[in-house]
């Protein structure tokens, strides 16, 4: 299927408070977002009409730009609203959303407090982030030679353009040496994330995740954790080594886009779809529509 580029597409985009037509939703090539990264972001799904979790997005954009000094013109409800009207405005109901806020071009320089923060609220159709197919097999991840900076290195907590630098080159290497995507290591070398999605692993029934101390606490690894727990798994937040991760019975990785997606493989080793990653996955469909989901779980 052809890529229809994201700048040549029907619909409108809520823009600094308006809704625009898409292709007119433009910044100026001298911008601070653009020169110095000074953008952050969401990624957002929305299910039959209901955005999912959408005040937590909401909160974290808030908190994201707040981590990188920037102060967003508008009120969290405004935002809340704005994406509903967005998602009308062009007649989707399962539909990805975008919401972005950078800094622009009163100013140029590495100062930038002269700059306004300007937001955009964009959405698409988008099914599913890997294949059905590739999502029955489980996919594969390749690990980095990048590590994930450590906390006084970047503000890791924030869900900032910059910080996807090295997970751009990570999956282009990935993808490069025929994997779907790429394992990312923390400061201290120990597997943290898939490029866009937080990791679990699941050893003898007991599910263990990694602590958010230098990541991203993804909004569906919370709720996968809060699933987990209401399904009866033991869970343990602790850090998972290399060689735990390796030796585990299933892995699986979270995230908006991702949603609950098992992992088939990692470097050389093998895995296969388990029943905890299963039953998971199926809870979690089933609550992102509103659908009764305690009958998921695993006997
Ligand atoms: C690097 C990274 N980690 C984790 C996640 C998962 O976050 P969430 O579940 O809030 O989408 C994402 C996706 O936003 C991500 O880009």
């Amino acid at each position: 299927m052809a890529l229809i580029p994201f700048d040549d597409r029907d619909g409108v985009i809520w823009f600094d408070g308006k809704l625009i037509p898409w292709r007119e939703a433009n910044v100026h090539v001298i911008c601070h977002g653009l020169h110095y990264g000074s953008a952050v972001f969401e990624g957002e799904r929305a299910y039959e009409g209901q955005i999912f979790k959408s005040k937590e997005h909401t909160a974290r954009l808030f908190k994201s730009a707040e981590l990188l000094g920037m102060s967003i013109p508008f009120s969290q409800d405004e935002i809340n609203a704005a994406k509903e009207a967005v998602l009308k405005a062009n007649n989707l109901v399962d539909a990805y959303i975008r919401p972005v806020a950078w800094r622009g071009s009163e100013q140029m320089g590495i100062s930038a407090q002269a700059t306004k923060t300007h937001v955009a609220i964009a959405c698409w159709e988008w099914p599913s982030y890997f294949s059905p197919e590739l999502r029955e097999k489980g996919i594969s991840l390749k690990t980095s030679t990048w590590h994930k900076p450590a906390p006084d290195t970047a503000p890791c907590h924030a869900k900032a353009a910059g910080l996807y630098m090295i997970n751009t080159l990570s999956k282009h290497q990935a993808e490069k040496d025929g994997y779907v995507d790429a394992l990312m290591l923390d400061y201290r070398g120990n597997p943290v994330e898939a490029t866009g999605a937080n990791l679990f692993r699941i050893k003898n029934g007991v599910i263990r995740t990694p602590k958010p101390d230098c990541f991203l606490n993804g909004i569906t690894r919370q709720t996968v954790m809060q699933l987990a727990a209401e399904l009866g798994y033991s869970l343990e937040e602790e850090t998972i080594t290399m060689d735990d991760l390796l030796a585990a019975d299933e892995v699986f990785i979270t995230g908006t886009a991702a949603e609950v997606t098992a992992i088939g493989k990692i470097d050389q080793t093998e895995y296969s779809v388990g029943p905890v990653t299963r039953a998971l996955r199926d809870a979690y469909e089933s609550l992102v529509r509103g659908k009764p989901y305690k009958h998921s779980a695993a006997a």
